[in-house]
């Protein structure tokens, strides 16, 4: 006999709507993933311009997976069928579980999960996308810590294998495991951390871009000598360097902070060549200069 709490555990496991908040690189990518996975996505932005920025990159991206036989035509009109843009926020209360991907800011955050809270159905899941601020922090902003949870995907999203799920200090099993069973179907690989500053990924990646940072600082070889060292030597799609223009420069020095005033070792502390850049304004591809330049 199923007992009314079995009952209730299967139920949560169903996510069937989710909304994302936030239209840039990953929320759009986020929205797409989901629904080419059959999921229906509400994608909300404040600003309706980046909504219909976000709506020819996944058109753009679809389309690159239609085109190398990836996915079918069909399939491709499926996915964008099931994505619904909307500059309402109460537009997500039927989701069942809602990923925010806005900028990188505690109190921002902290201010969405707040309001999030209010609009969302009770059994909903408040899940973000955040690279290296607490979830715990976050959840306090709610009335259900134990409904709230780090879903950190890769960027680019389409693309990128994994999901790097966090759990807060009060993230219950149940909302763990929902959110799991999501990214699997979702047809991600899924790695878990404890919530501590950068989690897995960006503990190890960040020190080692700010050691590249360190090294072409204090003249140790050029920058394209550092990232070929890295790509040739280790194998890794992109160097250190390279991959840091691609992230974003101001991207990595907040979460370089974040690792420096969460762990509290001098070893993380910036490399003073990129708190330059990033006042200088050279943020990556996405200024269309950081270490590199890019037409
Ligand atoms: N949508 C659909 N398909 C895409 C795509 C997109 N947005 N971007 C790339 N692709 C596809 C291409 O069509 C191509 O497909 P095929 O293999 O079938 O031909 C494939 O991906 C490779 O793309 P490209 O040939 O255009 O270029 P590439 O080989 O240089 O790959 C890349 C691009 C996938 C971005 C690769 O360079 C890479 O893996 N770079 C490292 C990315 C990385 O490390 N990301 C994590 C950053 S850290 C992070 O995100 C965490 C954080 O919090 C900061």
């Amino acid at each position: 006999r199923t007992t009314t709490e079995e009952k209730r555990k299967r139920k949560m496991l169903e996510v069937k709507r989710i909304g994302v908040v936030g239209s840039g690189q990953m929320g759009s990518g986020i929205a797409q993933v989901a629904a080419m996975h059959g999921i229906d996505v509400w994608l909300h932005d404040l600003d309706p311009q980046a909504l219909s920025k976000a709506s020819s990159s996944i058109s753009s991206s679809i389309n690159r997976f239609v085109s190398k036989n990836h996915i079918s035509q069909v399939a491709g009109a499926d996915a964008l069928k099931r994505l619904r843009l909307t500059t309402d926020l109460e537009d997500l209360q039927l989701a069942d579980l809602i990923i925010e991907a806005i900028v990188e800011s505690e109190d921002v955050k902290k201010s969405l999960f707040a309001q999030l809270d209010r609009i969302a159905k009770s059994s909903a899941i408040l899940a973000s996308n955040t690279s290296s601020i607490s979830v715990t922090r976050l959840a306090t902003s709610t009335s259900r810590p134990r409904q709230v949870i780090g879903m950190h995907f890769m960027n680019p999203p389409p693309v990128m294998k994994l999901i790097e799920i966090v759990r807060g200090a009060d993230t219950s099993e149940e909302t763990f495991v929902a959110t799991k069973a999501l990214s699997e179907r979702l047809g991600k690989v899924v790695i878990t951390s404890h919530d501590y500053s950068g989690f897995i990924v960006n503990r190890i990646l960040m020190p080692m871009i700010n050691e590249a940072f360190f090294a072409l600082y204090t003249g140790v070889a050029t920058k394209e000598d550092i990232d070929t060292g890295m790509k040739l030597g280790t194998n890794h799609p992109m160097g250190p360097l390279e991959l840091a223009d691609f992230i974003g420069l101001d991207v990595c020095l907040s979460i370089m902070r974040v690792l420096h005033a969460g762990l509290g070792d001098n070893k993380y502390a910036p490399c003073p060549l990129l708190v330059q850049y990033v006042d200088a304004g050279r943020l990556g591809r996405k200024r269309g200069i950081g270490v590199y330049e890019y037409s």
